[in-house]
């Protein structure tokens, strides 16, 4: 891997930047039915398209079955910090959008927004909690982790890429298309050998689902942890290494989704009027510290 400088580390004027495409490329809920979306998105420019186009070929070219493991060797000891719920949410909030700071929302109302809309509908408050978690793992990025190793769509690594993945054509650059056994079907894995045992490319969804996979249910630590598994969720690209447990648990990361996508709204929610709520829903599931 050659060394990374500073440009190729924060290509984003900002992580939102990410999110907000996602919304050009799937505008609406429906659009997992309709199967041209990707096309569309592909023929869309807009301004921020070039950054966004230059974190995929990053994230596309770095994203080796290699890196993957020497990032899970690097943060799942979870030996970096310890702390309470609610410093943890001001510690994520020091991500702030420079470029921007007056229209962006910060990460904690995403997250409250996600939450919120989640609550509104009556869904079960562990769903409520996974909504107020989802992105917590963006705190990679203060660890000096870079963008395209926080967010963005994740994928199989160690198998052939699906052509369902955005900006396919960046993985030419990637060394993983000279091993062989990567590049074929099931790579090292087996057919429907079931998510568990596939290595997803590194960010904050695998990081924040070992960080809470001891105390939330099943169907949430799905959510988190493929909640950016575009290429699955959205274009089924990998069912050949699903299996039927992965398939039943999917319908809940398929509810999850819109309410992450489709959920931002300008103005903040009330946090005086909703914190007794939410301070007995974190300390019923969670424990008093959390480790990262
Ligand atoms: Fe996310
Ligand atoms: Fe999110």
């Amino acid at each position: 891997m050659q060394p990374i400088n500073s440009t190729e580390k924060n290509p984003l004027s900002s992580l939102d930047v990410w999110e907000d495409d996602l919304l050009e490329r799937y505008p609406d809920p429906e659009s997992i039915a309709k199967g041209k979306t990707t096309e569309e998105y592909r023929n869309y420019e807009t301004p921020g398209r070039d950054s966004v186009r230059e974190f995929y070929r990053l994230n596309h070219m770095y994203q080796t079955y290699e890196f993957v493991q020497q990032k899970r060797a690097e943060f799942l000891p979870f030996d970096k910090k310890e702390m309470s719920v609610w410093d943890a949410f001001d510690f994520l909030n020091q991500l702030v959008d420079d470029s921007d700071p007056d229209t962006d929302l910060d990460q904690f109302q995403h997250l409250l927004q996600t939450s919120e809309a989640i609550r509104r509908d009556g869904h079960p408050d562990w769903m409520v909690l996974t909504g107020l978690f989802h992105d917590m793992g963006k705190v990679l990025c203060l660890f000096g982790e870079a963008q395209w190793a926080v967010v963005g769509d994740t994928f199989p690594v160690g198998c052939a890429w699906s052509d369902k993945i955005v900006y396919p054509e960046f993985f030419q650059l990637n060394p993983d298309k000279d091993v062989e056994q990567y590049q074929t079907k099931y790579g090292v894995y087996s057919p429907n050998c079931g998510l568990r045992n596939v290595h997803m490319s590194w960010g904050h969804d695998e990081y924040v689902y070992h960080m809470l996979k001891d105390y939330i249910p099943e169907a949430g630590l799905y959510m988190l942890r493929y909640h950016s598994f575009y290429s699955q969720h959205r274009e089924h690209g990998y069912d050949h290494l699903m299996d039927d447990h992965d398939r039943e648990m999917f319908k809940w990361v398929n509810l999850f989704n819109p309410y992450d996508l489709y959920s931002k709204n300008p103005t903040p929610p009330n946090w005086t009027e909703l914190k007794p709520y939410y301070e007995d829903l974190v300390a019923k599931y969670l424990p008093a510290k959390i480790k990262f």
